[in-house]
């Protein structure tokens, strides 16, 4: 049986393809043999081919250490796309144009040779793929190679074209996190990026924001009557925001020892979650207009200084326990990682954002390893009615909520009282809940596939501007600053398969609220 394109599985689908091919390009990856590459790169490329969203000139070049040549890496390229692809099986008609453009290059990322070769391997596909001289250079490499890949790149004048006319080639840069691991440190490399780039042709990844679930943020907030005039410190009594997850550090525990969770996923997936919940409406869509707004939240949150941490922030570290059912070790039990490590793995906070809108509204927000189950989750909790004019047998009203599931099983859920039927005024607590996988089929474009896409067009909207990921670093160095004071105390345990220490429990009930459970 013929598969239909994906956009029309689904009646509620139709009308929504639009033109968004990208500029004819060659996508060229440093770090070719890496997982990230296998895993979401080139399968997110692939999906964009078979969508029909690529440009008729585009080619991929792979660059690693590895010597291989153009077939073995495209044999490689098929396996983890088999693997790898949410559309299987691979189609045979698209494969077979798609790896036509395939090439790679070998060599160590600090030989200028690698970028001479890598110069004539472009001229060559120039002419024979028509990427027009437009070259889309992804850092998917470790962030020590950032800077000599971005200096040997300009030194063999792969950049040139960056003094662009509309339209003309373009040479475009998209860097994956971690962008630095403090203020200070991503400040020398967004000078570094900028001796090279010019800002606008600079996408930091953040991949949380090509989540689907992610971009509606704006589009519920800002395309909708309904919530924008309650959506202040009038009408909300507090923003819960969780980046829960079930996993613990995958044998990651040697990067995991360098950055704990609070570099990881709040530094930036959650401060993003964050900055889309309380921003102000962007005056357009432009990639400055939205970000400006973001930028203005980061600049809004109030100070901490290290009697605010203590009070204000929880940090604690997985100890042994069951994660649905299956035992789990702990965090020092892990490959890598020492076994009096001091390394967060959970962390809970509560912040201001100090402007007028949200004066006086706090934000809990927490994120977390080995939690007890996988959920990342925005929850706006409206205040009480003004007057209880009902009683309910399990004492107040509940409270209205509404809960912006980002994943899984994304959705959005309005919870509100309503009467149960019968003689009695019983009141119950009940949900409108709407469903992506319902409403629009479940074979939603990952997150890499939309960002490379956008890249591909030169739209940084939905990437990190400098300044953005500079106050994001200011706000958490805070932290570091204030737990470094106290460097001898050990995070607080929790057991794996739970929802963090009891710690960050008692920092939302001081104020008689009290956590989700989602
Ligand atoms: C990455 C972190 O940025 O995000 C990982 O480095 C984390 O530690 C991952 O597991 C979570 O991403 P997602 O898309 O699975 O929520």
């Amino acid at each position: 049986m013929k598969t239909l394109p994906v956009h029309l599985d689904n009646p509620l689908r139709k009308g929504l393809i639009e033109d968004r091919t990208g500029d004819a390009c060659a996508v060229v990856i440093f770090g070719a043999s890496g997982d990230l590459t296998r895993r979401k790169l080139v399968p997110a490329l692939y999906n964009l081919a078979v969508s029909r969203f690529l440009p008729s000139g585009f080619a991929i070049v792979g660059v690693a250490r590895r010597e291989k040549s153009d077939d073995s890496f495209r044999a490689e390229m098929k396996e983890a796309v088999s693997a790898f692809s949410r559309r299987q099986p691979i189609d045979p008609g698209v494969w077979s144009d798609f790896e036509r453009g395939i090439g790679y290059v070998a060599g160590t990322f600090e030989s200028p040779e690698t970028y001479e070769k890598l110069r004539q391997h472009l001229d060559r596909i120039d002419a024979e793929r028509g990427t027009r001289k437009s070259r889309l250079f992804y850092l998917a490499v470790s962030p020590n190679d950032f800077g000599v890949i971005m200096q040997r790149l300009n030194a063999a004048g792969l950049v040139s074209p960056a003094v662009t006319t509309p339209g003309g080639p373009f040479a475009r840069v998209i860097i994956e996190k971690p962008f630095g691991q403090d203020l200070a440190s991503a400040r020398a490399l967004n000078m570094a990026v900028a001796e090279t780039f010019q800002e606008k042709d600079v996408f930091r990844i953040d991949h949380y924001l090509g989540k689907e679930t992610v971009q509606n943020l704006l589009v519920f907030r800002f395309a909708n009557s309904l919530f924008e005039p309650l959506w202040n410190r009038e009408h909300i009594d507090h923003v819960q925001i969780t980046v829960a997850e079930e996993i613990g550090v995958e044998g990651r525990g040697k990067f995991y020892e360098q950055v704990g969770v609070t570099r990881d996923i709040v530094q930036n997936h959650l401060m993003q979650l964050l900055c889309l919940t309380a921003m102000e409406p962007p005056i357009s869509l432009h990639a400055d207009a939205v970000r400006d707004e973001k930028v203005k939240v980061l600049r809004s949150l109030r100070p901490m200084e290290p009697h605010s941490v203590q009070q204000n922030v929880i940090r604690g570290q997985y100890a042994r326990g069951y994660v649905k059912g299956e035992e789990a070790l702990g965090y020092r039990d892990e490959p890598n990682v020492e076994n009096d490590s001091r390394v967060e793995t959970f962390v809970a906070m509560r912040v201001f954002v100090d402007n007028w809108r949200w004066g006086g509204v706090p934000f809990f927000v927490r994120a977390g390893k080995r939690l007890a189950r996988r959920v990342t989750e925005i929850a706006i909790q409206f205040k009480q009615v003004p007057h209880g004019l009902f009683h309910s047998p399990d004492g107040g009203i509940a409270p209205n909520v509404l809960s912006m599931r980002i994943q899984p099983d994304e959705s959005i859920a309005l919870r509100f009282t309503t009467k149960e039927p019968g003689q009695h005024t019983i009141l119950r607590n009940m949900a409108m809940d709407f469903h992506y996988g319902a409403a629009f089929g479940s074979n939603t474009p990952e997150a890499y596939e939309r960002l490379l896409l956008d890249a591909m067009r030169g739209d940084a909207t939905l990437f990190t501007r400098h300044d953005e990921v500079e106050e994001q670093w200011a706000f958490v160095d805070q932290v570091f600053d204030a737990w470094r004071k106290e460097a001898s105390i050990p995070p607080p345990f929790y057991p794996a398969g739970s929802w963090g220490p009891e710690q960050a429990d008692d920092l939302i009930a001081h104020s008689g609220r009290r956590w989700r459970k989602p």
